[in-house]
């Protein structure tokens, strides 16, 4: 890939301000590319850092929470970058939104419940394009057809008041608000995990579509590691406030090097009958505040050894790729002896469940 990032990630930290005035670490120096029209997924356990990574992105981040360090730089239109981290006032209120939005974890009960969805839909554009001046009509006209593209009858949504709509439908509605600046990034927040099974696999069609019409990027954030893979290109495993394994959808489900990665693959639930039973990683994630020396995934990992304990792994490539192509990398002293042993229950449309690990090296 010859490609330049659109979103380039460095070195990102994020604290929080805790009761007693103590900073804590949620994000501790993350890492990333985001190509044109590609996907990524950010996925862990929950309290390991991804709703904090994708809220210090757009600079949402709540008052306690503070970038510490870091950068982010944003290639849309001027091919120079745009610093994320000093964009201020207007310039940053416009750029969120029209260049990069986000559905918000738990975002679909967000909707005001007094107001019907079309005038939340005016609003959002009238606060976000301050200088230009849309009509009524126009405005009516842009939002309609936004509701469109997620596959909803606008004279039904527009008119309504959230509480008229199923789940389903609210958050289409809320993903069709995301996308009606077209934005050239969309980071979606864990946006199915409050919707039944068929309706999560009827939104993730719908945002795979979206995507080939509109060829936008999208930050899929999501604990359920099977129903990101089905829209990702690449993933990130997130432990602890770090990214620690990333690669290609297919070199971490085929062969993951992580321990940890292992054990949110082990723990995806079977859909097949006989497939292997899941099982569920031991032990709790680690309190931020009072992170072991070493590896913070080592008091849970059936691999550690003293030196995990002694020492904090850097993320180091274990399959190279191309010049240009973002390799597969983990933070694992012992990676070369981490192997998915026990298949899990269908990864991919397509990929058998006793397919061999690709490019087993040794
Ligand atoms: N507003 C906040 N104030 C203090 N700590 C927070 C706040 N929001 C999140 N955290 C802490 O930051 C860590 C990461 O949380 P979060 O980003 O929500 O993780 P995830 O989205 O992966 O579940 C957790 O330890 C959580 O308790
Ligand atoms: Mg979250």
């Amino acid at each position: 890939m010859t490609e330049t990032a659109l979103l380039s990630v460095r070195d990102l930290r994020v604290a929080y301000r805790t009761g007693g005035g103590r900073m804590v670490e949620a994000v501790r120096g993350v890492d990333f590319d985001l190509y044109p029209e590609q996907t990524l997924a950010l996925v862990g356990e929950s309290g390991s850092g991804k709703s904090t990574l994708g809220l210090g992105l757009l600079r949402l981040l709540p008052r306690t929470g503070h970038i510490t360090g870091g950068e982010v730089v944003y290639r849309g239109s001027d091919p120079e970058g745009t610093d994320v981290l000093r964009m201020e006032g207007s310039r940053l209120r416009r750029w969120r939104w029209s260049e990069v939005a986000m559905v918000f974890q738990g975002a679909m009960n967000a909707f005001n419940p007094v107001l019907k969805v079309g005038d939340q839909f005016a609003d959002t554009m009238r606060a976000h394009l301050p200088r230009q001046r849309l009509g009524k009509a126009q405005v009516r006209e842009r939002s309609a057809e936004s509701l469109r593209a997620v596959r909803l009858e606008p004279g039904q949504v527009l008119d309504s008041y959230p509480h008229e709509l199923s789940g389903g439908m609210r958050q289409r509605a809320l993903i069709a608000l995301a996308l009606i600046l077209e934005p050239r990034v969309l980071v979606l927040d864990e946006p199915t995990t409050a919707l039944d099974l068929l309706t999560q696999r009827a939104i993730v069609d719908m945002l795979q579509e979206l995507r080939a019409e509109r060829g936008f990027s999208m930050i899929f954030i999501s604990h359920d590691l099977a129903l990101a893979s089905e829209l990702a290109d690449r993933v990130a495993t997130m432990y602890a406030g770090r990214i620690i394994e990333s690669g290609t959808t297919p070199d971490l489900f085929r062969a993951p090097r992580h321990p940890y990665t292992v054990g949110l693959i082990r723990a995806v639930p079977p859909v097949r009958a006989g497939a292997v039973e899941p099982v569920s990683i031991p032990g709790a994630p680690p309190n931020l505040a009072q992170l072991p020396p070493g590896c913070s995934f080592a008091p849970r990992c059936g691999h550690a050894t003293d030196a995990c304990e002694a020492t904090d792994p850097a993320l180091r490539t274990v399959e190279a790729r191309p010049a240009g192509q973002p390799s597969h990398e983990a933070a694992c002293l012992h990676w070369e002896s981490v192997r998915l042993d026990t298949a899990p229950a269908a990864a991919q449309d397509g990929t058998p469940n006793d397919a061999p690990a690709k490019e087993v090296a040794q």
